[in-house]
């Protein structure tokens, strides 16, 4: 396989670009990095013939922004893998409806893996993952990707139909301590934040609640609604105590 690989990536709180470092790091290829979560448009033609595919697990799916940059690439005659980073929960459809939306823009997909980062919505679920054994087993599946000479597509988990998309009607909100500094607005990968009469406003239809504008505001003071905040907590509260597994496929 040739050098260059490709890394297009999605990552609002950053536990998916750790995952996606340590891979790249261990594959130890000249790596191009694209953000999903950036405004800018995407180029359709991967440079190298491997293209990596990173993406956070969002209500069992993949958040729409990715799916949506994803469909334009074209993959004719290139090799893929794709990583589904999820929050400790389950992952669900989430490979399965990314490996579909590859092999139909042309691409084949060698190897696909799924795993752990700490919950981006629920901090104490899979909390500090990854961790040193998750990064042991995240360059073992890099280094496997290395050696590997497949040329099928990979078999993973998954329903068709998938999973329906979540559909929360709630975005996070700004506190009374919002200077309107714009950082949110600048963050947000779908453009749901706007500035409206020196308060920051949130379109409801665009928010795909990616946690990215809580994570950048400087002042603390985008959040969560918190009866949503409670609903999750309580949701979740049985995979506190639980380590989920990573999981890679060939
Ligand atoms: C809206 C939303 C939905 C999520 N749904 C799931 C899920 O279905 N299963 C799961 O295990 N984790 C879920 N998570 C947790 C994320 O998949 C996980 O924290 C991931 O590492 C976030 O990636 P990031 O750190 O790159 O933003 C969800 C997080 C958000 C914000």
């Amino acid at each position: 396989m040739a050098d260059k690989m490709d890394m297009y990536y999605f990552s609002p709180t950053g536990g998916t670009k750790k995952v996606s470092s340590i891979f790249a790091a261990a594959l130890g290829r000249d790596v191009v990095w694209h953000n999903l979560g950036s405004k800018q448009t995407i180029s359709g033609k991967p440079q190298g013939e491997l293209a990596v595919v990173a993406a956070p697990v969002f209500g069992g799916r993949i958040p729409s922004v990715v799916r949506e940059k994803i469909k334009k690439l074209d993959g004719k005659g290139k090799k893929a893998v794709t990583i589904a980073v999820y929050g400790n929960r389950a992952y669900e459809d989430a490979l399965l409806e990314l490996n579909d939306i590859l092999i139909e823009s042309g691409f084949t997909v060698i190897a696909s893996a799924a795993f752990v980062a700490q919950h981006s919505i629920v901090p104490e679920v899979g909390a500090g993952r990854p961790d040193f054994e998750d990064e042991k087993e995240i360059r073992a599946f890099a280094e496997a990707v290395q050696r590997s000479t497949a040329a099928e597509n990979v078999h993973v988990p998954g329903n068709h139909p998938y999973k329906p998309e979540m559909n929360v009607a709630v975005t996070p909100i700004s506190l009374p301590s919002c200077m309107a500094c714009g950082v949110c607005e600048k963050v947000c990968p779908t453009a749901a934040i706007a500035q409206e009469d020196g308060k920051m406003v949130t379109d409801a239809e665009k928010c795909i609640l990616c946690m990215a504008c809580i994570t950048a505001c400087p002042q603390q003071a985008r959040v969560l609604p918190p009866p949503l905040l409670q609903k999750t907590e309580n949701m979740l509260a049985a995979f506190k105590t639980v380590r989920n597994k990573n999981e890679v496929f060939f």
